[in-house]
């Protein structure tokens, strides 16, 4: 069945920003419930590998930031700035109302992934939280990664996985079917609010095409974190120094 926040034309941007329109007042609170809190986690370990060894100066950019966990996580993990950017005002008002007082060091832009408004080689890492699935052109989104990122510079990329494992990819799909239409009612009253999980998950390459295109890009020191056998997944690379 077609889920009405996905389009494969050019109405993907207003679909998905409408989605996510909808999404922000409760989405922290509908991340925690559907992730058992382990959404934390994992983002913890996404700031840790994009801020390792920084020095005072850090930038990094949190492409698709949403409400902004990832952008306080890389600030807490030592970034001296973070630019979280994102195309839903919605989700970034709740990011600018999360921000800590007087914090200048978090920033937050409206903007698209696939016109990053940032020079060349402006940042040390980048890092995207569950948005690349959402982009119309995941390939042009990764070149516009690349450019601001600079030489040596990491890329740090976080979503929804699909185990290798064939018995294990089924459990997880039936268990997203199962639960993700419930998540939509209870949640926003319209079961298709996160039952476009599973349908944009569907052409989504996950973890192992991330891998492929991110070599096919020229990156280096390219690997998978798999989490939770799969179900989730952390890709990693570096613009060559
Ligand atoms: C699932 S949320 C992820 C939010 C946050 N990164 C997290 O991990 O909780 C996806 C976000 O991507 C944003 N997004 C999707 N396509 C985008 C694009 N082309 N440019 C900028 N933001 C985009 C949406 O507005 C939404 O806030």
């Amino acid at each position: 069945m077609p889920n009405k926040f996905l389009s494969h034309n050019e109405r993907r941007a207003p679909k998905v920003r409408e989605l996510f329109t909808t999404l922000a007042p409760r989405y922290d609170l509908a991340n925690d419930i559907q992730s058992f809190g382990l959404h934390r986690r994992w983002k913890q370990r996404v700031a840790a590998l994009a801020t390792a060894g920084a020095r005072p100066g850090w930038r990094v950019l949190d492409l698709c930031c949403g409400t902004g966990d990832l952008t306080f996580a890389a600030r807490r993990g030592g970034a001296t700035l973070v630019v979280g950017l994102d195309f839903t005002e919605a989700m970034l008002r709740v990011a600018a109302r999360r921000r800590a007082p007087n914090d200048g060091g978090a920033r937050f832009v409206l903007g698209d992934a696939l016109r990053l408004p940032f020079a060349d080689a402006s940042f040390d890492a980048v890092t995207v939280g569950y948005g690349l699935r959402n982009v119309a052109d995941i390939e042009a989104s990764l070149r516009e990664m690349l450019r601001v990122l600079r030489p040596g510079g990491r890329m740090v990329i976080l979503d929804f996985g699909k185990p290798d494992n064939r018995l294990g990819r089924a459990c997880y799909l039936g268990w997203l079917r199962a639960t993700m239409p419930l998540m939509g009612w209870l949640f926003h009253r319209d079961p298709d609010t996160y039952r476009y999980i599973i349908a944009s998950l569907e052409t989504f390459p996950a973890q192992r095409g991330m891998e492929s295109m991110m070599r096919r890009a020229g990156m280096v020191a390219v690997r998978v974190h798999n989490l939770l056998l799969g179900t989730m997944a952390i890709n990693y690379g570096e613009r060559p120094a």
